[in-house]
């Protein structure tokens, strides 16, 4: 007898930085209130997703042994609430190859955890509102909203309310790939210890930042790039303040930690300025490894869709 093997739904989805990132006081639910303004780069995951006799997670790519494939993994806990949803018994094979940094601020395991969502409604040929989308990806992470619009936005609440923002232009980012991660909650408490014992500055309202990204101008973005969880990532990952001045000595015209880090990424000029300063920062020897990245670029999003 013929077996037919399906084929599988592929997505791909960016990763995320903060042009800003304004970390408000913590809240009595363990989340902090933000202002932030998410751009996706084309650092990209490859979700694929086909149906099969039990749930398994595979991972490809740079540091796929660390990532968990079991309900440990967003995109597990993604096919939960996609099943739950549609009445579907979540029994399919996902394969995920890592573009993204793993735990380094860039939202990986939220892209992944979106691609699912995308690949799920159309495997199962179910066809969620775009509002309960949005419903499941907020109740599965911070970031997993913001995956699946993509593009430039302003985020607030924990990140997960977004309004779109006007973006001309590609921006050229080259991004530094530290040998280690951090846990996202360890920097917010570290953020909320050194404001309980120093005076840190916040970020005030976005506007300028908003201004320049309208007008696609990067060296009005450039001083205003600004992350309230730097100091914290710095503070747990001393090696970054290395980093950062590795990125603006080779030449790049502002450099920042990216999220929660440790990932930092550095704005260039244009394309040939980010190959440029890749080249330099990549033989100063302070991080694993450099890419190069430009946006902005849509959330997830099916590919070679024919069905
Ligand atoms: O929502 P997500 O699971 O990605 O968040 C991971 C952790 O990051 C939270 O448990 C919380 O400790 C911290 N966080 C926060 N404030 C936010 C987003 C995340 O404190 N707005």
């Amino acid at each position: 007898m013929l077996s037919v093997v399906p084929r599988p739904v592929t997505v791909r989805v960016p990763a995320k930085i903060n042009l800003h990132l304004g970390v408000g006081d913590l809240r009595d639910d363990g989340y902090h209130e933000l202002e932030t303004v998410f751009q996706a780069v084309s650092l990209t995951d490859e979700i694929s997703i086909v149906p099969a006799d039990t749930r398994t997670i595979t991972v490809r790519g740079d540091h796929a042994a660390v990532v968990p494939t079991d309900h440990r993994n967003l995109a597990w806990a993604a096919v939960d609430a996609m099943a739950a949803a549609t009445g579907h018994t979540g029994e399919v094979a996902i394969e995920i190859t890592k573009g993204i940094p793993v735990a380094g601020g860039m939202a990986g395991g939220s892209a992944d955890a979106a691609a699912t969502l995308v690949g799920l409604a159309r495997l199962w040929r179910v066809e969620p509102t775009r509002d309960e989308m949005y419903a499941m990806a907020a109740d599965l992470g911070s970031d997993v909203s913001f995956s699946l619009h993509g593009g430039t936005a302003l985020g607030s609440g924990r990140g997960e309310n977004l309004m779109s923002v006007l973006s001309r232009g590609e921006f050229h980012w080259v991004i530094a790939i530290a040998g280690g991660g951090l846990s996202t909650p360890d920097v917010y408490r570290e953020l909320d210890t050194l404001r309980r014992n120093e005076s840190l500055s916040r970020a005030s309202h976005p506007d300028q930042l908003m201004q320049a990204l309208a007008a696609g101008d990067p060296r009005r973005l450039a001083p205003l790039l600004r992350n309230d969880l730097q100091p914290a990532a710095v503070s747990l990952m001393p090696t970054l303040r290395r980093t950062l001045r590795a990125g603006t000595d080779a030449g790049a015209i502002a450099g920042i930690v990216s999220g929660s880090g440790p990932t930092c990424v550095f704005l260039c000029t244009d394309s040939d300025h980010a190959v440029d300063v890749a080249a330099e920062l990549s033989g100063a020897g302070v991080c694993r490894s450099v890419r190069i990245a430009s946006g902005p670029v849509p959330g997830a999003r099916l590919v070679d869709d024919d069905r």
